[in-house]
């Protein structure tokens, strides 16, 4: 119950707690080293005793896994190396049997080149030949400057239609062509098949790409302007909502780049174009300066300031996602944590920010052990195609020394981080495969593993349950207004969340440093419902001594 009046707008993916999957990366079932779909059968049991809610699911369609899984040759079937459709009816119904739903990653902005309809495009067949982003041309000069995100043009030249096609990502991902309409309906039906078969939604890979400035212009600075957020990218999400997920009980997260806070009401807000919520980028440049590969000291007056607009700007209307790691970032404990020393703390100090922020929390597999960033010190080591091309870049354009100028980059930064294999236990490659990983396991994986921190009742796991508990419990973890408090503190950021006469105060210190804060509203009988140390009381004066990386929450 609530102690408020108002009733509030309550949604089941609100009160969700979301498992991201990373299929690859999870648990073999076959020995042939990498991650499948019954092998994820073999711990729907698990996700049930961490009590979690919905699993998100990164790609496990047919691909040739150029970016492993983000380059779809058929939308409509299982890739091999994962399983059949089959084994994919069998974990819905085992996730559904114990109440975790399910949401399927949508790749739309782009296709494998080795589609169907883009070998079709290529060859001009008149039915696909405009599916795609085809320029004439001198095969020397790309049609515009736009640069990939994975560095590098955004255009190759395809010998077989002697044209040039637009790639945002890598050549082998073709962009499509959201004008025409034949490509929207193909897309509006995949979606429908999927979500006939009993999915519970969509996370939506870079869907707010799917626009390009008419005539494909120039731009400057690798010609965003043009592609992120473009002319008919809410015409585009509106009807692909109405087509597909409006009039049933979904949940969908858009990924979108270069998204603030006002922007996204846009998309997540009444009268917007219908998603449940955003993935964003703001916060993961606090800690960034040029571009990602640049790390620096975490800002914290920075992610306070970002943090803040997007709890009050969706807080009337629209909602949050928060999370601090996917596979696609560095693991999330030794970027804004600490890995080394403090690492059962900071990991649990970021546990508590993100379980007490307005939003649905997102866990990112093996955040709930606290895994950690991994070594590079062979190139061999390198799987990810982002991590390949900065590696060549730096190396042969720049001229860089592998030891010492990539791989501490790579060490911090690389994708490759977050993707290395869940650490079950202490057994031969921590439990994962019984062959070859496909990606070394992290060294770390006899100390911090699945088995160690279950039998370990003060563990970061542990931890995480009691988190999940106090949010399926009380309602003001998920739906309390959030308020900063001494937003200048450089150290620790503290806030509180506010639903009618329940209060919660937290204060999580984000450094090793042991900083005071005073906590004026603090009542000398508020409840410590959760911390990450032993606490003594309050002290009178309200002024709270933290120890390194400390989080408190209270109620009252
Ligand atoms: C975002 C995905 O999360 C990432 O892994 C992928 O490389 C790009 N989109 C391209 O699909």
């Amino acid at each position: 119950m609530t102690a408020t009046d108002e009733p509030l707008d309550r949604e089941w993916w609100k009160e969700a707690v979301v498992y991201q999957i990373y299929p690859r990366s999870f648990n073999d079932s076959d020995g042939d080293g990498i991650g499948d779909i019954p092998g994820i059968v073999e711990k729907v049991d698990y996700l049930d005793a961490l009590g979690v809610d919905v699993v998100w699911l990164n790609p496990v369609y047919e691909s040739p896994m150029a970016d492993n899984g983000y380059d779809i040759a058929d939308y409509q079937s299982i890739h091999p190396e994962f399983g059949t459709m089959d084994d994919w009816e069998t974990l819905l119904e085992e996730l559904n049997n114990r109440d975790i739903r399910l949401i399927m990653d949508l790749v739309v902005n782009h296709t494998s080149d080795e589609h169907e309809w883009f070998q079709r495009s290529r060859q001009g067949d008149p039915e696909y030949e405009d599916y795609y982003y085809w320029r004439e041309g001198e095969p020397e000069e790309p049609p515009n400057n736009w640069e990939s995100f994975f560095g590098g043009p955004a255009w190759s030249w395809d010998d077989e239609r002697e044209a040039w096609y637009l790639h945002l990502f890598d050549e082998k991902q073709p962009d499509l062509n959201w004008r025409n309409p034949d490509v929207r309906e193909e897309i509006h039906d995949m979606m429908n098949w999927w979500l006939d078969h009993g999915i519970d939604g969509f996370r939506m890979d870079v869907i707010n790409l799917i626009s390009k400035t008419e005539g494909l212009p120039d731009g400057e600075h690798g010609g965003g302007e043009h592609f992120i957020g473009g002319p008919q990218v809410l015409d585009y999400i509106g009807e692909m909502v109405d087509e597909t997920v409006a009039d049933r009980d979904v949940m969908t997260v858009g990924e979108m780049v270069g998204v603030d806070a006002e922007r996204a009401r846009e998309y997540v807000a009444e009268g917007g174009c219908g998603l449940s919520m955003l993935i964003h980028f703001e916060h993961m440049g606090v800690d960034t300066g040029h571009d990602k590969w640049d790390l620096q000291e975490l800002d914290l007056l920075e992610l306070k300031r970002i943090i803040g607009e997007w709890q009050h700007t969706l807080a009337e209307d629209g909602w949050n996602c928060i999370y601090l790691g996917n596979h696609d970032q560095p693991r999330g404990v030794s970027r804004f944590g600490d890995d080394g020393e403090y690492r059962e703390e900071s990991a649990k100090m970021l546990a508590t920010f993100q379980f007490t922020l307005q939003g649905t929390p997102f866990i990112f597999q093996g955040e709930e052990i606290g895994m950690t960033n991994t070594t590079f010190e062979d190139p061999e080591k390198i799987r990810d195609v982002e991590a390949q091309n900065f590696a060549e870049m730096s190396l042969a354009d720049w001229g860089d020394d592998y030891a010492e100028d990539v791989q501490p980059i790579l060490e911090d930064m690389s994708r490759d981080n977050a993707r290395t294999p869940m650490q079950w236990d202490d057994t031969e490659h921590a439990g994962f495969t019984d062959g070859e990983p496909w990606i070394h396991v992290n060294e770390n994986y006899d100390e911090v593993n699945v088995a160690a921190a279950r039998a370990d009742e003060d563990s970061i796991w542990h931890y995480y349950r009691e988190l999940m508990d106090l949010r399926e419990e009380n309602d003001v973890f998920v739906y309390g207004d959030y308020e900063i408090i001494d937003r200048e503190h450089p150290e620790v950021y503290a806030y509180r969340r506010t639903l009618g006469e329940e209060e919660l105060l937290v204060v999580c210190n984000f450094f090793e440093n042991e900083p005071q804060i005073e906590m004026a509203n603090l009542d000398a009988d508020a409840e410590l419902v959760v911390s990450n140390y032993d606490v003594d009381g309050i002290p009178g004066d309200k002024v709270l001594d933290l120890r390194p990386y400390e989080a408190r929450v209270y109620r009252q």
